[in-house]
């Protein structure tokens, strides 16, 4: 929380939004100006504000603002930062650029990240810098071939623009006290074995994850010890309905909560970086989410740093 930029990565569906917008929530309330930039067109954290999708910062609550990365929206906007707008006008017009842009993925994935770079680097007076940037990645491929663009083209690119730029993301990506890549995942086998490919990833960039977020874990509501208490209450008074089918409730409960323990513990086992447990929130969406998460991570979280490690209870 104390970065300037923290890139949100996981698998599609585990809750990568939802951890975002609660990062994104507490960094505002503890007084930082604290931008969202989300990769998803359909800008579903605007949205739970009542934001539209766009390309600009929109404001959403007191310190909070949220953006959309387009992928040929966001290139065109970049190129204007750093190219005259009379020679880009001819570009955008010209079919070899369509042609690149839409053969050239990396093209894409680089100045995306270029105007994440841009928003924490370069924002213009009277403008203020902000204190914290989240970006909600696109799911994991896509996100990783976002973070290895930079470090492949400012080799491929030599002392050009394009290889300059991509030499400052490389090393702002590279520097752990600014920059925070952070995975987001859930107990399901799946996304857990994704996020340890994605630690593994970014090693290979020499990048440390900065933390990862355990979505989803469920409460322990129930011990097996409460489910034979139950079966003796229903023994003795044969008037009590239901208790066979809350017991087999409370071993599903049971079950999931094994399960969730043994995620945590090989993530915390496998993955070099601490792992913060974010519970499941049944029946609650948008705005309503994201405040009760952020609530409960505002605990796991010290303003000072340092991230709370326990495991599960
Ligand atoms: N801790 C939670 N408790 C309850 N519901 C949750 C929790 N986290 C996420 N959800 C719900 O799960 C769904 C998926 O969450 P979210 O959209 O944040 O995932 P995502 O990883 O961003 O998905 P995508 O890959 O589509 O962008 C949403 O309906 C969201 O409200
Ligand atoms: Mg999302």
């Amino acid at each position: 929380m104390r970065r300037r930029l923290l890139v949100m990565l996981g698998k599609g569906g585990v809750g990568r939004s939802a951890v975002t917008a609660a990062l994104a929530l507490l960094s505002s309330r503890r007084g930082q100006s604290t931008l969202v930039i989300e990769a998803d067109p359909r800008a579903p954290i605007a949205g739970a504000w009542g934001g539209r999708p766009s390309f600009e910062p929109l404001e959403l609550a007191p310190n909070l603002s949220a953006m959309m990365l387009g992928g040929q929206e966001s290139l065109e906007q970049y190129l204007s930062i750093v190219a005259p707008r009379a020679v880009l006008r001819a570009v955008f017009r010209s079919r070899i650029y369509q042609y690149f842009v839409h053969a050239a993925p990396a093209v894409r994935e680089l100045t995306m990240m270029g105007k994440v770079f841009h928003e924490i680097e370069r924002r213009e007076a009277p403008l203020k810098p902000w204190d914290l940037v989240i970006f909600d990645a696109p799911a994991s491929g896509q996100a990783l071939s976002m973070i290895r663009t930079p470090f492949a083209a400012g080799g491929a690119f030599g002392d050009s623009v394009a290889g300059r730029e991509a030499r400052n993301i490389a090393t702002l990506l590279s520097d752990f006290a600014r920059c925070g890549i952070v995975a987001v995942t859930t107990a399901e086998t799946l996304a857990v074995a994704e996020t340890l490919e994605l630690g593994h990833a970014v090693g290979e960039l020499e990048i440390r994850l900065a933390a990862a977020f355990f979505n989803r874990a469920i409460d322990a509501r129930f011990t097996a010890a409460d489910i034979v208490r139950a079966g003796r209450l229903a023994e003795r008074d044969a008037a009590l309905g239901g208790v066979e089918d809350l017991a087999e409730i409370a071993r599903g409960a049971i079950r999931r909560r094994t399960r969730d323990r043994r995620a945590f513990e090989l993530l915390r086992r496998r993955l070099d970086c601490g792992v913060v447990e974010v519970a499941e929130r049944r029946g609650a969406a948008g705005i309503e989410l994201y405040d009760n998460l952020a609530r409960r991570l505002a605990a796991e979280l010290p303003p000072e740093g340092g991230l709370g490690t326990a495991a599960p209870g």
